[in-house]
């Protein structure tokens, strides 16, 4: 009796002994690849990419129920697809609202700046009234850029193609060849209006490309937006700073690789700026409103951060200005506070050049590594603002998508078709046989300079 009683215990401890084996060679089982690489995306839905770059597509791979799953749910050409780079021109760059200017730029009536957000050409301008206005850079002519200058100051915008005039309203004012047309409006044929929206506390103009509708209210901001808005004034960005400069280098990389904030930060160097400052000059820069102020960046999604840099006394935009799928422009624009020093502002936007030429080596190394590789690979071991980033754009990407699947076409919120008719048609002519030609005419007003081609827009 005692032996069995021993061979059972024996038993007993040896199963016992097994199980505990079996256990621990679970745990020193390697994390599978996928655990170790993914990035940081929770993607809910199980729409797949083939979904999101056909618009004409109208059912689904997948079924229409939602499912929880780890895989994130990138298309293979998330980062090279000219179709992907579309969609993100319709669904958020037409659609949410950005920061495109501050009001540095617009002292006096007549002041106005082009600019270019994911090849949408832009002018903004400050009207008689005191209004700063934002139109599609688009002649309702032929598509030509009404002007080709950066930052200029003229109430009547002239088209240096064939003249057609607008005023800072965007109002048609003059349109040779067509005055004595019958059934030629010139109210129907002014600049097609963005939405602006002036934050009068930190200076900063946003700006929806979403083409206004007549009568159409500006503000249609979302809850994120005001969001973004009160994070800018958070940070001490006022109304009163001066713009020192500012200026644009591209690179071959995508826009959505690296959208990280602290990442940009350290590629600038900032925190060694701020030590290379002298204590004097600190002491001289001293403004007790920055004093309260903690140095700080933001990331105004998706596509811009605004970096406070306290001890030169001045703020630092940063803009990924996408224009195709693997070409990006890097904008910075530097702006003083009312006490900076000059000399430590123009030593530091001097460095700036060389630093955001360095941003752009960087990029363009990371995105061809990235894009060698699979999927995985491509978004592996990417830092989680970049991921939470492709999360939210892909989110938004998908949300547009749908729609276009239900109206069974494309949707551009950015674009409005110009109206024609046949009176229309026949001044066209006239105006080709007065040989007033593409490229022909001088530049007057605000337009004219650069040499801008006819827009695909
Ligand atoms: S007048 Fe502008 S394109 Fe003809």
């Amino acid at each position: 009796m005692q032996m069995e009683t021993t061979a059972y215990s024996l038993l007993i401890a040896f199963l016992t002994a097994l199980a505990f084996l079996y256990k621990l060679s679970r745990l020193r089982q390697p994390l599978s690849p996928k655990a170790t690489t993914s990035p940081n995306i929770s993607i809910s839905t199980t729409i797949k990419a083939s979904s999101i770059i056909d618009p004409q597509q109208r059912q689904p791979h997948c079924s229409a129920s939602v499912s929880v799953t780890k895989e994130p749910d990138i298309p293979a050409n998330w980062l090279t697809g000219s179709p992907i780079f579309e969609l993100e021109r319709r669904a958020l760059f037409s659609k949410k609202w950005l920061p495109l200017s501050h009001t540095a730029h617009f002292p006096t009536p007549g002041s106005y700046q082009t600019l270019t957000i994911a090849s949408f050409p832009l002018i903004l301008i400050r009207g008689k009234d005191s209004l700063i206005r934002g139109f599609h850079n688009v002649c309702r002519h032929r598509a030509y850029p009404v002007t080709s200058r950066e930052f200029g100051c003229s109430t009547v915008l002239r088209c240096r193609y064939h003249g057609w005039s607008y005023n800072a309203r965007g109002q048609l004012v003059s349109a040779p060849h067509f005055g004595d047309v019958h059934g030629f409006e010139k109210g129907e044929n002014g600049l097609f209006e963005i939405g602006v929206w002036v934050d009068t506390v930190s200076g900063v103009l946003w700006g929806c490309l979403k083409v206004r509708g007549e009568g159409e209210e500006v503000d249609a901001r979302g809850k994120s937006e005001r969001e973004e808005m009160e994070m800018v004034t958070a940070h001490g960005i006022r109304a009163g700073c001066l713009w020192v400069g500012g200026s644009t280098a591209e690179g071959r990389f995508n826009w959505k690789v690296g959208l990280s904030k602290t990442r940009v930060m350290m590629l600038l160097g900032l925190d060694q700026q701020k030590q290379e400052v002298s204590y004097l000059q600190r002491l001289r820069n001293l403004n007790p409103f920055q004093q309260q102020q903690p140095a700080d960046s933001t990331h105004l999604f998706p596509n811009t951060f605004i970096y406070t840099i306290l001890d030169a006394q001045c703020w630092l935009i940063i803009r990924f200005l996408p224009t195709t799928e693997d070409k990006t422009g890097i904008r910075y624009d530097l702006y003083s506070f009312t006490h900076a020093n000059e000399r430590t502002t123009q030593s530091l936007l001097m460095s700036m050049e060389e630093k955001v030429k360095g941003i752009i080596r960087d990029l363009e190394a990371e995105y061809q590594m990235r894009i060698t590789g699979d999927t995985e690979s491509m978004l592996s071991t990417l830092d989680a603002e970049t991921a939470e980033s492709q999360s939210r754009i892909l989110s938004l990407l998908q949300a547009h998508a749908k729609l276009e699947r239900a109206q069974g076409a494309e949707i551009y919120p950015a674009r409005r078709e110009p109206r024609m008719n046949t009176q229309y048609e026949q001044a066209e002519q006239l105006c080709r046989d007065l040989d007033c030609g593409d490229g022909g005419g001088g530049g007057g007003g605000g337009g004219g300079g650069g040499e801008g081609g006819r827009l695909a827009w």
